[in-house]
């Protein structure tokens, strides 16, 4: 991890971004590698000022690009995502080749500005019912080789996600509902991007501003990816701000929770 010394002073909300001071980026350190050790010191503000930091950024500076090690830091905090069951439902490309993204660029109204400016750009697909179905290869094996299950398990795991996709959730009525229980799972990951790039001190922007019929035809015919296995969920550019974002505007806390107390 990146030892980013210096702060980012942030004049509209009066708050200095202190990004991974080396005592933060120690502390991470150890609980990263170190299983027994599970305590993680980040402050409140820290965290705060890197949710202010981070906005929809509109353009980014064509001449800055994020360092490596960094961006493997970013696609970390999206494999290390949690996912229904575990089962994983997602792929990233990043497209760096230029005509690559002037193709994206073409059916994305969302992202005219950020796709060709963007240091890095994620594709982020889901995984369709082909993959995702309870009694998938795709689903046995994540369960034998990679969450190393015994086989009596596997079969009961089987058995309740079969339950959980027939009748819990009815995920089974359409190829559509199945890819976008698949996908909404997708925007965990990339909520957990923006926010670790933000704490390096990265922009980013999600885009969902195109036309997904088109945008998967450009991604079968000039990425070769099958669309009958994945589909596409969003977008992600990350890289850094030409200019100042807007001002964020939220809704009160009030407006948007309920404490259920009694
Ligand atoms: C799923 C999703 C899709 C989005 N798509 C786009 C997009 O295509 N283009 C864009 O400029 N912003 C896009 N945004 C950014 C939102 O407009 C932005 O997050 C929102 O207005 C709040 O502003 P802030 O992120 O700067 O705080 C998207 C955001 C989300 C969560």
């Amino acid at each position: 991890m990146a030892a980013r010394r210096g702060a980012i002073l942030s004049e509209k909300f009066g708050a200095v971004l202190a990004f991974a001071c080396p005592g933060i980026t120690e502390t991470i350190t150890r609980a990263v590698h170190n299983e027994k050790e599970t305590v993680m010191s980040i402050s409140s503000e820290d965290i705060l000022n890197a949710f202010y930091f981070r906005h929809a950024c509109k353009e980014f500076d064509p001449d800055k690009k994020i360092a490596d090690e960094d961006f493997q830091t970013i696609l970390e905090t999206g494999r290390l995502s949690p996912s229904s069951f575990g089962f994983e439902p997602w792929f990233f490309l990043i497209v760096q080749n230029r005509r690559l993204r002037e193709r994206l660029k073409q059916f994305t109204w969302g992202g005219k500005k950020q796709i060709p400016t963007a240091s890095h750009l994620l594709v982020i697909l889901a995984r369709k019912g082909y993959f995702m179905r309870y009694d998938s290869e795709y689903i046995t094996s994540l369960m034998r080789n990679i969450q190393k299950l015994p086989d009596d398990v596997i079969g009961k795991k089987i058995d309740v996600y079969k339950k959980f996709q027939e009748s819990d959730f009815k995920l089974l009525e359409s190829e559509r509902t199945l890819f976008d229980w698949a996908s909404k799972q997708t925007y965990i990951a990339l909520g957990n991007m923006m926010t670790s790039a933000a704490m390096l001190g990265i922009d980013s922007c999600p885009i969902e501003g195109f036309e997904r019929d088109k945008i998967e035809q450009v991604l079968a015919e000039d990425f070769a990816i099958d669309t009958e296995l994945f589909g596409i969920s969003c977008m992600a550019a990350f890289g850094f701000r030409i200019k100042e974002g807007r001002e964020k505007t939220r809704q009160p806390i009030e407006n948007i929770t309920r404490w259920c107390n009694h």
